[in-house]
């Protein structure tokens, strides 16, 4: 999608579409009433707001009206799509009506809109926010697709106006906003193309293959170790999950590493992403049911090969690396076995209970090999328990941690990005779940508080590194079509993921515009210039 920025009367900009997202007050005040509106519906002889009041609209933040101008107005439609109260607004509303704008302007086989901007606090947060919901919003994976033809050749929204306050589309910060925006956009829309392709394309030589295209592009360094390098770094963990698959198990570590000498000896960044390309749930097989969905269990993985793609661009002064052990789960003659006791790269010995508790056990190597890396923080995604999709629902992802800071900062990031998280507890009061008769630890217990067992299970692995585990089995997949999702695959991680890097690079080299305050207070204190460095 491009984007262009312009600025002028919304009546007369020509484009097939005009969006106009409206608060409610916008509809129900006249005086409040944005000029934008106004021009419009004065063309349209009153009718526009009119007849969006007689079908019900009032701007409220699911609705969405559209009406063909006639010629009275340059643009051929106007789409007018409500963002409820103003009092209540962040940029993750817009993100959202954005989104459900361009779904609509694609159905109506437009190939150009002009997106008018409302005037909000956070401007920058907003003009970026409705890029991503525009760009997001018309995402859609039919690759595999063979009928309907007709409609897939149908036009889509290829050019967007974005209408700015006079001035604004000279801004540079407004400008950079875009661009982060599309960045971000693509880098989630891959991401989701990824954890949507199905598992007999999406091997783990495939992902790997994948990441070393992306990590060109990105001007990233990248490493793929085999079944050979993974066995003589002694990942027994990631061996034992791996070796029921015909499917080689790859060990992919990419690297950004910043020009500035004394910046590149900073202590960097760890992700760490789960990379099952599929998880049948091994001799602990799951339910056919179950199964269905699990092409999804990478999700984390290509959250992190995402975020790395902006990172190449975004340059933070401090060292990113991301790791991922993919492998299938599955099961066979070769399978690892319940009961089965394996070393991990820590020298840490597991009895396997449920060979379905597969990915504690690869994340388990990774980060004790991220550790190694003398990271400042790590943090993990993955889709690691149904117990937290039990707990958050489709929307949600978990966040865990010991680490205040590390874990507010990663949640306010997320906040920014318009990505839901709610921090949960990594309570010893449940330690005993992990107990083994024969062996340090055993990979499942009881059912109850299954989320935060996988959560304690992978902080025997972290020792003192500040760490957040962020579970997103629920949300990497939407259950239904919402704003600027699809059903499938999400791409949940890419935003919070760029905005935590993007913010551990202002605490270093100090931000480049004054931001406002969230609205959110962290618990510990703020990120300084020694908390980037790991002090
Ligand atoms: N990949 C699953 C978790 C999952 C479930 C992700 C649904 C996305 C949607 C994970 O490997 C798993 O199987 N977890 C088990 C753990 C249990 C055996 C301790 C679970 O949550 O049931
Ligand atoms: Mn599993
Ligand atoms: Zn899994």
């Amino acid at each position: 999608m491009n984007f262009s920025l312009v600025s002028g009367d919304a009546s007369r900009l020509k484009g097939e579409v005009l969006v106009l997202p409206l608060f409610e007050s916008d509809l129900s005040d006249r005086r409040k009433a944005p000029d934008a509106l106004l021009r419009a519906d004065r063309k349209l002889k009153g009718l526009l707001v009119k007849s969006a009041r007689a079908e019900g609209f009032r701007g409220k933040s699911d609705q969405l009206f559209a009406m063909h101008t006639q010629g009275r107005v340059a643009a051929g439609k106007v789409i007018l799509v409500g963002l409820g109260e103003r009092a209540k607004f962040e940029p993750e509303v817009l993100r959202l009506a954005a989104g459900k704008a361009v779904k609509a302007a694609n159905k109506m086989r437009a190939k150009s809109a002009v997106f008018w901007l409302p005037t909000t606090r956070d401007f920058q947060q907003c003009v970026k926010a409705a890029v991503e919901g525009l760009s997001l919003g018309a995402y859609r994976f039919e690759r595999y697709r063979t009928t309907n033809k007709e409609e897939r050749a149908a036009p889509r929204v290829e050019r967007v106006q974005l209408l700015l306050p006079p001035g604004q589309e000279k801004d540079q910060a407004v400008q950079q906003a875009v661009e982060l925006g599309q960045r971000v956009a693509e880098a989630t829309n891959w991401a989701r193309d990824l954890v949507n392709e199905p598992a007999a394309a999406l091997t783990p030589a495939r992902l790997a293959e994948e990441a070393r295209q992306a990590a060109e592009a990105a001007e990233l360094k990248i490493s793929v170790g085999g079944r050979k390098e993974i066995e003589s770094l002694k990942m027994g963990l990631f061996l034992g999950v791996s070796q029921g698959s015909g499917q080689e198990p790859k060990l992919i570590h990419l690297s950004y590493t910043p020009k500035d000498p004394d910046a590149a000896k900073l202590p960097p960044l760890a992700l760490v992403g789960k990379a099952i390309t599929f998880d049948s749930g091994g001799l602990s097989l799951k339910t056919a049911d179950s199964m269905v969905d699990m092409k999804t269990d990478m999700a984390g993985a290509a959250a992190v090969l995402g975020a790395m793609r902006v990172v190449g661009a975004l340059k933070p002064p401090f060292p990113v690396h991301a790791l991922m052990g993919a492998c299938e789960n599955m099961p066979s003659g070769t399978a690892y076995r319940p009961g089965d006791v394996l070393t991990s790269r820590l020298g840490k010995t597991v009895e396997v209970t449920n060979t379905d508790a597969e990915g504690r056990l690869v994340l388990a190597d990774m980060l004790a090999y991220a550790c190694e890396l003398k990271p400042s923080a790590i943090v993990d995604v993955a889709t690691l328990t149904g117990a937290c999709i039990i707990a958050l629902g489709h929307f949600i992802a978990g966040a865990f941690g010991e680490d205040d800071q590390v874990v507010w900062s990663l949640i306010e990031a997320a906040r920014a990005a318009g990505e839901e998280v709610w921090r949960m507890p990594v309570s010893q009061l449940q330690k005993e779940a992990l107990r083994s008769e024969v062996a340090d630890l055993k990979n499942s217990g009881e059912r109850w508080g299954a989320a935060i067992n996988a959560a304690l299970f992978l902080k025997e692995f972290v020792g003192e590194t500040p760490w957040v585990h962020l579970d997103i089995a629920g949300p990497s997949q939407s259950p239904k079509e919402r704003g600027y999702l699809n059903k499938g695959a999400t791409g949940i991680g890419v935003r919070t993921l760029v905005e935590l890097i993007r913010r551990r690079s202002d605490a270093v080299e100090g931000p480049e515009a004054p931001e406002p305050e969230p609205k959110m207070k962290p618990a510990g204190k703020k990120a300084t210039r020694a908390a980037a460095r790991g002090a």
